[in-house]
C-alpha cells in the first residue's frame, strides 16, 4: 500500500491583495521507506506543501484535495485533530528550525513539552532517546544545555532526534542542510538516510533548492514550480534524462553532478518565478520556457507513466504529444 497519497491538493494564503495560490492542485504518492526530494526555486510552494501536511494554520487555508496516510484520510484542515497526529504520525522540521528553537528553555524542557502533549513520560522514552543521541554522537549533557550553547550541526542533529523520537510515518525535512557548512551538510544528509534505514521514520520528504543534495540521498525527486508539480521520477532518471523543460534547465544549472568541488559557476534560469497572486494562465512555466508555443496557453495535463513500481509524472504539452 502507498504510504502517502496526495490528490489535487490546494492550499492558498489569504492576503489583503487576494489569494496566493502556493499549492494549486498537486497530486503524488510515496511508497513505504521512500526518500522523496522536493525541489524547485525559492518561492515555488515547497515549504507550503510540506507545512500543509503537518501544521496548516492561518493565513494558510485549505482549498481542496485529499491526503491519505497509510490509507487513512488525514484531516489537514482540522488543526485540533491534526495535533494528535503531529510527532507521532507526521513530523516537520521547519525551515529555520535552528533559529526557531526557544532560546530560554533547555533542550530537555523542549522535549518534555512535546512529550507532555502526547501523554508520554520522559522516563518512558529515555532509553530510546539515549540510544539515538549516541547514534548521532550527541553527549547526554546536551539535554541540560540551552540551544544557543550548541553548534549549528549539533542543533540540527538534536532537532532531528526530537522530531523522530516517536517514529512518525512521515517526516518532512525543510532545508535542513541549508544553514550548515559543507561537511556538516553531508553528515546530516547521511543521518536522514540512516534514520530511514533504521525505520525511525516511515518515509521522508526532503525539501531543498539544492538538487545535488538529492542526487546523493533521494529515491525520487518531485520538481515543483509556481504551486504546481512539473515532473516527478526516480532520482537517476530525472537527473540523467529530465523531460520537462524546467527540470532540464534546473539540472543544466547544476555544477557537474558528481564533481566534488565544482569550479564552474552556476548559471541560474533567466527571469524569476511568477507572482502566485495571479499566476500565468495555462502552463505556469510558459513565461520563462524556451520551448513554449500557443498550445501552452492551455494548462498541460499530468501525464503519468508506470514502469514497474516506478511512476513518472510530467506536466508539459511536449510530453503529451509524444504519448499521443
Ligand atoms: N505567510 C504568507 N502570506 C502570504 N504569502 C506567503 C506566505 N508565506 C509564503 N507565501 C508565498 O507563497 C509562495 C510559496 O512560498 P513557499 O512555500 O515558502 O516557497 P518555497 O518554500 O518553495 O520557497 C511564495 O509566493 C510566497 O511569497
Ligand atoms: S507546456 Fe509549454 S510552456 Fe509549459 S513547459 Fe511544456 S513546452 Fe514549456
Ligand atoms: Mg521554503
Amino acid at each position: 500500500m502507498e504510504l502517502l497519497a496526495v490528490e489535487n491538493l490546494r492550499v492558498y494564503y489569504q492576503t489583503l491583495r487576494g489569494d496566493v495560490k502556493a499549492v494549486d492542485g498537486v497530486t503524488f504518492s510515496m511508497s513505504p521507506g521512500e526518500i522523496m526530494g522536493l525541489a524547485g526555486e525559492s518561492g515555488c510552494g515547497k515549504s507550503t506543501l510540506g507545512r500543509s501536511l503537518v501544521l496548516l494554520k492561518p493565513p494558510m487555508k485549505y482549498v481542496g484535495g485529499k491526503v491519505l496516510l497509510k490509507g487513512t484520510p488525514l484531516p489537514i484542515w482540522d488543526k485540533k485533530t491534526m495535533a494528535s497526529f503531529r510527532f507521532s504520525e507526521v513530523s516537520l522540521i521547519p525551515q529555520y528550525a535552528l533559529s526557531a528553537l526557544n532560546p530560554t528553555r533547555k533542550v530537555k524542557k523542549l522535549l518534555t513539552d512535546i512529550l507532555w502533549s502526547k501523554g508520554i513520560k520522559f522516563s518512558q522514552i529515555f532509553p530510546e532517546l539515549r540510544r539515538r543521541m549516541e547514534l548521532v554522537e550527541l553527549p547526554l549533557e546536551v539535554l541540560n544545555m540551552y540551544p544557543f550553547e550548541l553548534s549549528g550541526g549539533m542543533k540540527q542533529r538534536m532537532v532531528m532526534v526530537l522530531s523522530t523520537l516517536l517514529n512518525p510515518s512521515l517526516l518532512i525535512a525543510d532545508e535542513v542542510t541549508s544553514a550548515l557548512d559543507v561537511s556538516t551538510q553531508k553528515a546530516v544528509a547521511r543521518m536522514l538516510v540512516e534514520f530511514r534505514d533504521r525505520k525511525f521514520v516511515g518515509a521522508i520528504i526532503v525539501i531543498t533548492h539544492d538538487i545535488s543534495l538529492l542526487y546523493q540521498i533521494a529515491d525520487s525527486i518531485f520538481v515543483m514550480y509556481a504551486g504546481k508539480l512539473m515532473e516527478r521520477g526516480s532520482t537517476e532518471d530525472l537527473i540523467q534524462r529530465p523531460k520537462h523543460p524546467y527540470t532540464q534547465l534546473l539540472v543544466a544549472s547544476l555544477p557537474r553532478i558528481g564533481a566534488r568541488y565544482a569550479q564552474e559557476k552556476l548559471q541560474g534560469i533567466p527571469g524569476c518565478p511568477p507572482s502566485l497572486l495571479e499566476p500565468p494562465q495555462g502552463c505556469r512555466f510558459r513565461t520563462r520556457c524556451p520551448r513554449t508555443w500557443e498550445k501552452c496557453l492551455e494548462e498541460p495535463p499530468l501525464v503519468t507513466t508506470k514502469d514497474g513500481d516506478l511512476t513518472w509524472q510530467v506536466a508539459c504539452w511536449l510530453a503529451v504529444d509524444k504519448h499521443a
